[in-house]
Parts: C-alpha cells; structure tokens; sequence
C-alpha cells in the first residue's frame, strides 16, 4: 500500500498548473462512444478512474490511443455491450455513465452497480427513472443492472429529477442525445462538467439546450459525428491548492482554471483572513496570519462543492475560533475528521454537521485515507502539521489527483511517496 510522507511546516509558494477535471473526463470518455467516427478529447488528466475508464473502453473493443499531453483519441466501430469488466465498473462511480450511453447506442447496457468513493449512501434510482421514462426496461439483479429499449430507438420524455443530481443529469443527456423527439431534464444539476458535456454533445452535432441551468432540452438526433473537445480545469483540485495555501502559510497561484468556478471556495477563504485575486485565467491565495473560523454548508453548484468539503474542514481545524460544517449532499463525508483528531483535531460530528475547535497547531502522525477526498483533506492537514505526517491509503488519491507529490514538490512542499 503507497503512502504519501509529508513534512508539515513548509509554506507553499508558486504557480501550478490545474489539470482537466475529473468529474469531466469521466463523463466525455463514455461520451465519446456516442460518435460516428473518431473523437480526440483534450487536456484529460493522468489519474486512475481515467485509466480504469480507459481498460473498460478497451475490454469493450473500443480503440482508445493515448496521446501525450494528455489527449485521448476514442474510436468505437463495434461494441460488446456485454464485456463491460465487473471488477473495473465497480472501482469507480462513473461507470454508471455507460447504462446511457450503451442504451443509445447499442440499446441496451449490462452494466455493475456502480463503486466510487464511500461517502455514504448513494443510490441510482433517479437514473433509473430517467432511463424507464425515456422508454427503456430496467432490472437490476445480482448487482447487475440490465436495460433494454422497447423499440429502436429511446424515445424523448419530460424527467423530473426528485434530487438534484450530477451523475443521473449527465447519464439522462447521454441516453437522450440519440433519442427519438424531445427530452426535458427539469430540476437537472447546475455543474460546469454538465456544460463541459453539453459542449461535447453540440459539437458532435447534438441539440442540448439549457445547460448551466435547471431545465436541460435535449433535442435528439440519430447520429452524431466524431470531434475534438478540450475538457475545463479541475476546479477541486485547483480549490486543494488554495487550501494547502492556507493551512501551510504559504501563497499559491493556480493557473488555466476558471476563476468563477472557483467563487464559492475564494469568498470563504477571503472570509477566513485570506487575500485571494482573480487575475485572467488565474487565482492566487495568499496567507496573511492564522485563519479565522467561518461556517460553511455544502450545496449543489454554485454553492460551496462538497468535493472541497473535506479539505476546508482540515483547513479549520488549525482556523482561529469554533467553526460549524455541514455537509448538505451525502451522509458519510466526514470519515476523514477521525484521522484528522490523531493529528490534534477537536472535532465533534453530529449527523451531517461538524463542530470544529480550532486548535494553534495540528501534529504529524500516521493517518489514512478512506476516500479520495478524505486523502486531500489529509494532505492539506499535514503541509500545516507540526512534523511528519504518513498519509496512507494513496490510491483514493491517485483516483482523482494528477501527479500530486510532483506538483506538491514545485510548490516547496517536503513529501515522498513511499511504498
Ligand atoms: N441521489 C439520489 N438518487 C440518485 C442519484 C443521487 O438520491 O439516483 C442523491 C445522492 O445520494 C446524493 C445527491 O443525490 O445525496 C447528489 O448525488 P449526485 O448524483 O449529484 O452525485 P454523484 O453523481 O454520485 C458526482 C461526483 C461526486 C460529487 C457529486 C456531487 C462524479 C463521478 N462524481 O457524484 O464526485 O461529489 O457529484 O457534486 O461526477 C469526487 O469527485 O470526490 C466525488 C465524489
């Protein structure tokens, strides 16, 4: 098992380049299947749910060349819908992507129950819904879930969404994009990856209308054509930086994102006593003294993204003052804050809320990672800690970070992979 050895006390100061976003990639890929010919997506980061995305594209007789630069050129002539690999699709959330596109396409999907991070409950029965009311069967047995279309073609229907979700918003407009008549997703998710995907489709000569807002059309055309699409920054990584900013003291500057992406995450820093400045394509944090405590509550976009939620705690946990943080979209996102108290933390979780005692320092000890997030929080902790901190469980992390000890290291922070 890789750990992630950090030494705390070393402000970070500089400029990182922000990669693609995960939440992006992992729907574009599966996207890209919808197309007639070739499809090149750019700006793709090198982490592991893109190569799991990546092994199940291939096992599936898709061919998908890596470029360098991060490119990805995806082409699917022929398909076996049925040789989607089990132990691959449930490693990660986003291969519930592939019921919508496989349905479109193919139409019909056998695809496993999805994996991800355990952050809690996280059922898919709005997808389901979605996809019965867009004319598919769906059954799910022996933790396989099997669609099939009714006629040829799924056909347009108005859907709306009991939550707001990204992965059921996403998993809608790929199976309706190829659709016969009109989709109507109402209540959809907000996220820039929506838009990103969106974007995608439209190229491809798709009809989506209304992304970026509640009520998404999806006019559906037969065939869509292959293109080139570079995908957005990750916005939670660039939002980690900003946060080891924080926590270490230092002053960081991410670069190639967009800087409204990031809004929900700069006011609470400015609020805590950072100074933050947009500049162009840029957003620079830098620390002026301990920070302050703030309350903050995770909602959908643009409120403040649960994905930074577990850094932001470990951010406040060394804050000056009592701050309140209530996770508002999952159950069980506070699975880092008992690894936090080894380091010194004074956290106390009450269902979704916690209560946080700044202490003056955190302590570096050994902790673990249960979840991708919960690795970043950790991560952030320790570049603040007193002395070393060992992060365990670096896979989670290497899920969704590109290269972190790398970028870390540019920065001035003192880490090692080990293991
Ligand atoms: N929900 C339902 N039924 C559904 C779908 C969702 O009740 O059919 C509930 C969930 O239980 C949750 C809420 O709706 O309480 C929101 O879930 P959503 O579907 O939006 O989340 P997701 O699609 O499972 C994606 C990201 C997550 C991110 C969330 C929220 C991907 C692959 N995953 O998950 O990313 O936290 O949206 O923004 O896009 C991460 O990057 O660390 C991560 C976990």
């Amino acid at each position: 098992m890789a750990k992630l050895s950090i030494q705390g006390g070393h402000p970070l100061a500089g400029q990182v380049r922000v990669s693609g976003r995960k939440n992006s990639a992992v729907a574009v890929i599966p996207a890209a299947l919808l197309a007639d010919g070739p499809t090149r997506l750019d700006n793709i980061p090198h982490i592991g749910d893109v190569a799991a995305y990546v092994a199940i594209l291939r096992a599936m007789g898709a061919r998908v060349e890596e470029e360098a630069g991060g490119g990805l050129l995806i082409e699917a002539e022929r398909l076996d819908a049925r040789a989607v690999p089990y132990d691959r699709m449930t490693q990660m959330r986003a291969s519930y992507y592939l019921l919508g596109v496989l349905l479109a396409r193919e139409g019909e999907a056998e695809v496993p129950l999805p994996g991800g991070c355990d952050i809690g409950p996280r059922p898919i029965d709005q997808h389901i819904k979605g996809l019965r009311a867009l004319g598919a069967e769906v059954d799910i047995s022996h933790g396989i879930v099997r669609a099939r279309a009714l006629s040829r073609r799924l056909r347009g229907a108005r859907i709306y969404l009991d939550v707001t979700s990204v992965g059921a918003t996403i998993n809608l407009m790929l199976a309706a994009c190829r659709a016969e008549g009109t989709t109507v997703i109402e209540n959809a998710a907000k996220e820039p990856h929506v838009v990103d995907l969106a974007t995608l489709l439209n190229a491809m000569g798709g009809h989506v209308v209304g992304a970026g807002t509640d009520a998404i059309r999806i006019h559906g055309t037969q065939t869509l054509r292959g293109v080139e699409h570079a995908i957005i920054a990750d916005e939670i990584e660039a939002a980690t930086w900003l946060l080891a900013a924080a926590t270490s003291g230092g002053d960081v500057t991410v670069q190639g994102v967009i800087p409204r992406h990031l809004e929900p995450i700069a006011a609470k820093l400015r609020e805590a006593g950072m100074a933050v400045e947009e500049d162009g394509d840029a957003v620079r944090a830098a620390s002026r003294g301990r920070l302050r405590a703030v309350s903050v509550k995770t909602l959908p976009y643009p409120g403040f993204p649960t994905d930074a939620q577990q850094p932001m705690t470990a951010c406040l946990a060394a804050a000056e003052g009592n701050s309140v943080v209530t996770e508002g979209i999952f159950d069980g996102r506070f699975k880092h804050v008992e690894e936090l108290k080894r380091m010194g933390a004074r956290i106390r979780v009450e269902g979704r809320t916690a209560f946080i005692e700044g202490v003056p320092c955190l302590s570096g000890a050994p902790v673990q990672a249960t979840d991708l997030r919960a690795g970043a929080a950790l991560v952030v902790a320790a570049l603040g800690a007193e002395g070393t901190t060992d992060v365990g469980g670096c896979e989670h992390v290497d899920r969704g970070y590109e290269d972190i000890e790398g970028k870390l290291r540019a920065l001035g922070g003192q880490v090692r992979r080990e293991g």
